[in-house]
């Protein structure tokens, strides 16, 4: 140290009395060559510098000028550094201010013995990358990111056989091909993240395995594709880091990679890989990262896989893969460990108790697997812990104070969906003070858990579903004011709420599906989501809730035993998605201001007592996609106003009184249609026949009105129900910040009302029943190969079922009851394996009921009324030669082929047999539709579990 500085003093001094040198801090510098000095002249004639950073561009001795040195023998410009120091990444974000732009003047390439070359973090508007840089022979870096250029970047850069690194980052260039690359014969270090290579064709990984030196190699988000996973010799023999995330591969895994010792940093995250990581992988001797996440299609055993010694590993990203098998106790070996994430995989077994020495681990995610067993007591020993995550796994037992007794730092806690007991003692203070705790479905109660008291920096906070009973004691609405989430639904927590309710702004509060009473209070921070449904809250809405949460988005009171009219001022709410005021007491109409909530996306105001005209001001809900005025006291005609209601998906108006015809227009203006519910109202006239033009539709229930006219033969065309069924998530609302709208629908069904919730977007259902049809059996309909319901009983239906009605071969439910068909049943209906419930009854039906098949599993209620039809089930016998059809008939209940053909459906809906098989054996023994639909919610639970938990993180990641 003392050397130096004397030395320094030595060169200032020396400085002070030679006129040829120059000094520059402690750096002692050679005077600049006369021709380095005017092309530098030039080179800043070239650029645009508003903030005169160049400003000691000046004088003779160029080598003292502002990002310049020199040679300090020769004197010769080695190096030009022009980066803008305060990027708009920094934290003192100047990025405008000291920027350069302009152009870059030919005379750049005068400097042959420059050596580096920085421009990077300037705003060179668009001007392409100089090709004259390929002609400084000398240069070893190369920094052109963020810079601002655009275009090709110059093939001839190839010449810079020097060149060590090179960084043109994170700017709209492209590259159509690497040959040139191959020139490159001492880079180290290349950085592209972001230049566009799509163009480049896959064998960019053989031009880069020409380069012996590279160890540093940055291709993220390159748009590159196609398989990596052959290499014909491996020559990467010093690569140590490789980034080529956020790429599109749709590649095998290269197992090469496995092979390459020197490796340090790997990341692969994102970019289409599939198949077996390779086991290798794991004995990787420098490996300190690694990072495959979100491939979704990766696979491996972790058994095998976290065998591996990986000895200096400090993060391993697998989320969002195929990992399988169970974590080796071996696990707990890896003591460098700080990240580790396996969240959303196919993760079973226990949680090995050797975690407990990873001493170094702050953020663990183990969540949306299938861990099953209980949660070692050694997890209380990981004194760096900040991030834990085993939500949606299948872990029970108690956690006890023992659990947490060294997790001092914890900051994040994510135990929810699974069985857990929290027993602790009530007069337990945690060693954190956690930030974000989401215990939903943990069993916590019955009393309200007082540790909770101590948490001061609670931001996030959820135990849903936690066995609670009794009041929210006074001290939680005392440290509530910081909350931004509170989830207390599902639980029995009872009492009046405070009110005002003290929250954090914007903060979203789920208090439904307890026994709350007294009037609903009222937030005093503006908010995003306030959900109260599912309790006892009475008295009127407050008319001033819009001065109270003004910025609301999403707001339930469904559920409740509120009375009085909807506040006009609901109107004013303009942030609006949500409105579900559905299932309470409330009367008179709708206020027509709510047309201005236009960016509502649901409306929900079933099951009350409203009455009057539906106002035409909902037709200027231009984003509405779900609209429920269902079981109300409507009246008046249907509203022409709902012709621009472009976006909507549902509409239920059934139970009221409203009357007129069904619109011819409905077919056109609601392009968008799934739902249409009409049903129990006094609608008379025809079905109008361009309904066929609702490609999307896939409920229509017209039920119990006054219609009359023949069923157009159009409804054969109904797209939706012609084709196979498919799972999607058009039902589901995306909102804002992952608060989603759930679409629900109560249909009946094989005679039974029963409400539809996640299973709806794939139900299919035709009901015209209960009106005055008539005409014959629309042959048509035996085209909607999807169609699962039919439902035409109560009209004057005449004709005959067509026998290829075994064309629809999902239909589940069938009931032609109380109608005028005469003729044969066509005997091919015994082939309809799905279906459960069947009414021809009360018809003109003859002959022999071809009793096998599906069919054998009716009872006589289903074909009574006939008095042409004879043989089993019904007592009436046919003639002898007649009844050939009962022998063979209840075999079929366990038939393979009704395996099969459920297999073959289910498949069809894309789910993997693993899933699927333990739900087939249940399938087999109950009705189908029952087994069925509690398969796909189960599936779907799984899917928006995916989503919200996404959400979540995404928040909790911004929160950090
Ligand atoms: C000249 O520069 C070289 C490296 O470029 C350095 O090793 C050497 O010490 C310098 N000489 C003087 C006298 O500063
Ligand atoms: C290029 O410059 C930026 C900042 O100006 C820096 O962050 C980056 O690491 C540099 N690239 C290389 C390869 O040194
Ligand atoms: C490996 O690198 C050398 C240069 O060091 C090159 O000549 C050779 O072609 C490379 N091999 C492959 C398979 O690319
Ligand atoms: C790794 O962990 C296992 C099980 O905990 C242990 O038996 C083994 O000795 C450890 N290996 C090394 C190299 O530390």
């Amino acid at each position: 140290m003392e050397i130096f500085s004397v030395l320094g003093l030595v060169f200032a001094i020396l400085c002070s009395i030679t006129a040829e040198y120059a000094c520059n801090g402690d750096t002692y510098l050679a005077a600049c060559l006369e021709s380095d000095h005017d092309a530098l002249i030039d080179v800043k004639i070239g650029i645009k510098d508003p903030e005169n950073r160049l400003s000691s561009w000046h004088g003779s001795n160029c080598c003292q000028w502002r990002g310049i040195a020199c040679d300090n023998t020769t004197g010769a410009v080695i190096r030009i550094d022009l980066h803008n120091p305060y990027p708009s990444t920094s934290d003192t974000p100047r990025y405008g201010f000291w920027n350069l732009s302009g152009e870059i003047r030919p005379s750049l390439q005068k400097f042959k013995s420059l050596t580096h070359l920085d421009l990077s973090f300037n705003t060179f508007q668009g001007i392409p990358i100089p090709g004259f840089f390929g002609s400084l022979k000398n240069l070893q870096y190369l920094n052109l990111t963020t810079a601002g250029f655009r275009g090709s970047i110059p093939p001839n850069l190839g010449n810079l056989s020097s060149l060590q690194y090179l960084d043109v980052s994170s700017q709209p260039l492209t590259v159509d091909n690497l040959q040139w690359m191959t020139g490159l014969a001492s880079l180290k270090h290349l950085d592209m993240n972001q230049v566009d290579l799509s163009l480049v064709g896959s064998n960019w990984i053989e031009v880069l395995n020409k380069l012996p030196f590279l160890t540093d190699l940055h291709l993220s988000n390159c748009g590159l594709f196609g398989s990596i996973s052959s290499l014909g010799s491996l020559n990467f023999t010093s690569l140590a880091v490789i980034d080529i995330s956020l790429n599109s591969f749709n590649s095998k895994f290269p197992d090469w990679i496995a092979n390459v010792s020197s490796l340090v940093y790997v990341d692969m995250s994102q970019s289409i890989f599939h198949g077996r990581i390779p086991i290798g992988l794991g004995e990787l001797p420098n490996l300190q990262y690694l990072n495959l996440f979100g491939n979704q299609n990766l696979s491996a055993d972790c058994l095998e896989l976290f065998r591996g010694s990986w000895k200096k590993i400090e993060v391993l990203g697998f989320s969002d893969n195929k990992l399988h098998g169970k974590l080796p106790a071996s696990i707990g070996n890896m003591t460098f460990l700080t990240d580790f994430d396996l969240s959303s995989n196919g993760v079973g077994g226990g949680i090995p108790s050797s975690i407990g020495t990873l001493r170094n681990l702050t953020s663990m995610g183990l969540g949306g697997n299938e861990l099953n067993g209980t949660l070692p007591e050694s997890f209380g020993q990981l004194p760096e812990l900040t991030f834990f995550d085993v939500s949606s796994n299948q872990l029970t037992g108690i956690i006890s104070e023992v659990h947490f007794s060294k997790l001092s730092k914890l900051k994040i806690l994510f135990l929810s969906s699974n069985s857990f007991i929290l027993n602790v003692s009530s007069s337990w203070v945690p060693p954190f003070q956690v930030r974000n705790l989401d215990l939903g479905s943990c069993h916590l109660g019955p009393p309200f858990p007082d540790w909770l008291e101590s948490q001061k920096e609670l931001m996030y906070l959820d135990f849903s579903n936690g066995s609670i009973s009794g009041s929210i004691p006074s001290w939680f609405w005392d440290m509530s004011s910081n909350l931004s989430l509170l989830n207390v639904s599902l639980n029995q927590l009872t009492g009046q709420l405070p009110n005002p309710l003290i929250v954090a702004p914007f903060a979203d509060i789920d208090l439904s599906s307890n026994l709350f009473k007294g009037p609903i209070p009222l937030p005093l921070a503006e908010i995003e989501l306030l959900d109260l449904s599912n309790n006892q809250f009475s008295g009127p809405i407050p008319p001033n809730i819009s001065e109270s949460v003004p910025d609301l988005i999403f707001l339930s009171l469904s559920g409740n035993q509120l009375t009085g009219e909807i506040p006009a001022s609901i109107g004013e709410m303009m942030s609006l998605q949500v409105i579900d005021l559905s299932m309470n007491n409330l009367t008179g109409r709708i206020p027509s201001s709510i047309g201005n909530c236009s960016y509502l996306k649901a409306l929900d105001l079933g099951n009350n007592n409203l009455s009057g005209a539906i106002p035409s001001s909902l037709g200027q809900l231009q984003q509405l996609q779900s609209l429920h005025l269902n079981d109300n006291m409507f009246s008046g005609e249907f509203p022409t106003t709902f012709t621009n209601l472009s976006s909507l998906e549902t509409l239920d108006l059934g139970n009221n009184r409203l009357s007129g015809n069904i619109p011819t227009w409905i077919g056109n203006g609601l392009a968008n249609l799934r739902i249409l519910k009409l049903r129990s109202n006094a609608f008379s006239g025809g079905v109008p026949s361009n309904l066929s033009n609702l490609t999307s539709l896939q409920v229509l229930d017209l039920a119990k009105n006054n219609l009359t006219g023949s069923i157009p033969e159009s409804l054969g065309d109904l797209k939706a129900m012609a084709q196979e069924l498919k799972i999607n998530q058009y039902l589901f609302y995306g909102l804002y910040r992952g608060l989603y709208y759930e679409e629900s629908l109560v249909l009946n069904i094989k005679g039974q009302s029963q409400k539809y919730t996640k299973t709806l977007s794939l139900l299919t259902s035709i009901d015209l029943s209960g009106n005055n049809l008539n005409g014959d059996f629309p042959v048509e309909i035996t085209k909607l190969f999807g169609l699962m319901v039919l439902n035409l009983s109560g009209n004057h239906i005449s004709g005959q079922i067509p026998s290829n009605i075994s064309s629809l071969r999902q239909l589940g439910s069938l009931d032609l009851s109380r109608n005028k068909l005469s003729g044969a049943i066509p005997p091919s209906m015994s082939s309809l394996t799905f279906l459960g419930y069947l009414n021809l009854s009360n018809n003109n039906f003859s002959g022999v009921i071809p009793y096998r098949g599906q069919m054998a599993t009716f009872g006589e209620s289903a074909f009574d009324g006939n008095p042409g039809l004879c043989g089993y089930p019904l007592v009436l016998k046919c003639e002898v030669g007649e009844d050939s059809d009962k022998g063979n008939s209840v075999e079929n209940e366990d038939s393979d082929e009704f395996i099969d053909q459920w297999f073959y459906f289910s498949v069809g809906l894309g789910f993997a047999a693993g899933i699927l098989l333990p739900y087939l054996i249940i399938a087999t023994r109950k009705p189908w539709s029952d087994a069925y639909f509690s398969f796909v919610d189960k599936i779907v639970d799984r899917l928006s579990w995916v989503r919200e938990r996404r959400a979540t993180r995404n928040r909790n990641r911004h929160h950090q």
